[in-house]
């Protein structure tokens, strides 16, 4: 049912908030996909750490003594308490705050409180290191971990997306860097919503953050931000390349970022790249299931003209059918100038922080949401009342533009839903695989 409603466009809105299919989801999608965890700019030396989750399991990356980035789950061998309590640090070694034992930066035991009194010398250490994240993996300074030991590697997994990160992460010399911490918040919220926002829904904005064009944080043409590409790419992953208008010419080229850096941008990146980096306004788009990410340029005080540009990346992270916590960073590039970076610092405060007008705007709706689809009506399964939700929009009726010089396949318009139906089919193909069989076999 969920297959043919899923071709046709439709999506059943019990998948919002039914516990099952909460639990599948675990399972069968956060259970095998890629999760990202940090930036190596977040662990700049050895003995750097932080910690994080894969949704319920919670996760230490070090930077070992030769430089290697590493991930344990954040557990202890002995009694399974957090390890390592605190966000992020440097230290040579974790000491347990339960009963003493500690941990070297590669996870291994070195050391037991009381060790040969209390165990005698024959116990052997090297049986209870940490356990390891089954695999990690690093593309363009974004390290992501997955709790499959089978899964595809990173870059296969990432496919045609690593050509859309290689523009926003590895334009200039140097790549980008985090600045402060991980914002976090939690919204009331089912993770399909808050991830489809970002990758697959321009079309929100035209109404959602109606304030934000009348403050002229945004164009005041209706049709912003239908203007563009939507490209859909492999394994759910999608973006948005939104354009000023319909000429495709940016009135700011390079997202307002400085002229100095523009010889840089050339070199770094191929000519087709380049001109999408010159033109596009914003980047806005995501790698499945739950990484949001958007290149946005706004002006950070008032009365300032300047545009400064910044990065987010975000993690929609599941708390349980209804709730999500957001852990949302700030990027920006290593070699732009002090200045510009404090501004722009300022730009996605007053943007996409926790606080930011645009981000207000979206938390009020996916909140609704929430609340809408957990009541009896929305929640029957034999749709009886007509229960799906409406993902039509240009269903057979846009076709692709094979001049667009990217990857994937691009649509001549943001305002799209090829992108969420691209979710939507692969979210079904990973609920349905069998893992228990051969890999790749389907039951
Ligand atoms: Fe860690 Fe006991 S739980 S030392
Ligand atoms: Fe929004």
């Amino acid at each position: 049912m969920l297959r043919q409603k899923i071709e046709s466009g439709l999506l059943p809105q019990w998948v919002l908030s039914d516990p099952d299919m909460y639990e599948l989801e675990l399972e069968k999608i956060f259970g095998r996909t890629w999760q990202f965890l940090a930036h190596e700019s977040e662990l700049p030396e050895p003995g750097c750490f932080v910690t994080r989750w894969i949704v319920n399991d919670p996760v230490l990356v070090t930077k070992t003594k030769s430089g290697e980035i590493k991930a344990f789950l954040n557990s202890c061998t002995h009694r399974g308490t957090h390890l390592c309590a605190a966000d992020y640090g440097k230290q040579k070694s974790f000491t347990c705050p339960y009963h003493g034992w500690t941990f070297n930066l590669e996870g291994k035991l070195i050391g037991v409180a009381l060790g040969d009194k209390v165990y005698g010398e024959e116990m052997k250490k090297e049986e209870w290191d940490l356990r390891p994240i089954p695999k990690i993996g690093v593309y363009q300074g974004m390290i992501f971990g997955n709790l499959d030991p089978n899964a595809m590697p990173l870059e296969d997994y990432l496919g045609n997306m690593k050509w859309y990160f290689d523009i926003l992460l590895a334009r200039s010399d140097g790549g980008m860097e985090v600045k402060g911490v991980p914002q976090r918040w939690v919204v009331q919220a089912n993770w399909k919503v808050t991830s489809e926002n970002f990758e697959a829904d321009p079309y929100h904005v035209q109404m959602t953050h109606r304030s934000a064009k009348e403050l002229g944080i945004a164009p005041k043409d209706p049709f912003f931000p239908g203007y563009g590409h939507q490209v859909v790419l492999e394994n759910g992953h999608g973006i948005n390349v939104i354009t000023a208008d319909a000429t495709g010419r940016s009135p700011f080229p390079f997202q307002g970022m400085p002229e100095s850096m523009w010889p840089m941008f050339e070199r770094n990146l191929t000519s087709e790249q380049l001109e999408l980096m010159r033109n596009a306004i914003v980047f806005v788009g995501g790698v499945f299931p739950n990484l949001g990410f958007i290149s946005f340029s706004a002006p950070p005080l008032e009365g300032e003209t300047n545009i400064y540009n910044y990065l987010n990346f975000r993690v929609w992270r599941p708390l349980g059918p209804d709730k999500v916590e957001v852990w949302s960073w700030f990027m920006i590039d290593k070699a732009a100038p002090e200045e510009y970076k404090e501004k722009s610092y300022l730009s996605y405060l007053g943007t996409f922080g926790p606080s930011g007008i645009l981000e207000q705007d979206d938390a009020e709706i996916w909140a609704r949401i929430a609340q809408a689809s957990g009541g009896l009506m929305a929640r029957d399964k034999e749709l009886s009342y007509n229960n799906v939700l409406n993902y039509l929009m240009g269903l057979d009726r846009v076709e692709p533009d094979e001049t667009f010089p990217g990857p994937g396949v691009a649509y001549p318009i943001c305002f799209l839903d090829a992108v969420s139906r691209n979710m939507h089919k692969y979210w079904l193909e990973l609920l349905i695989k069998d893992h228990s069989i051969a890999e790749g076999v389907y039951r």
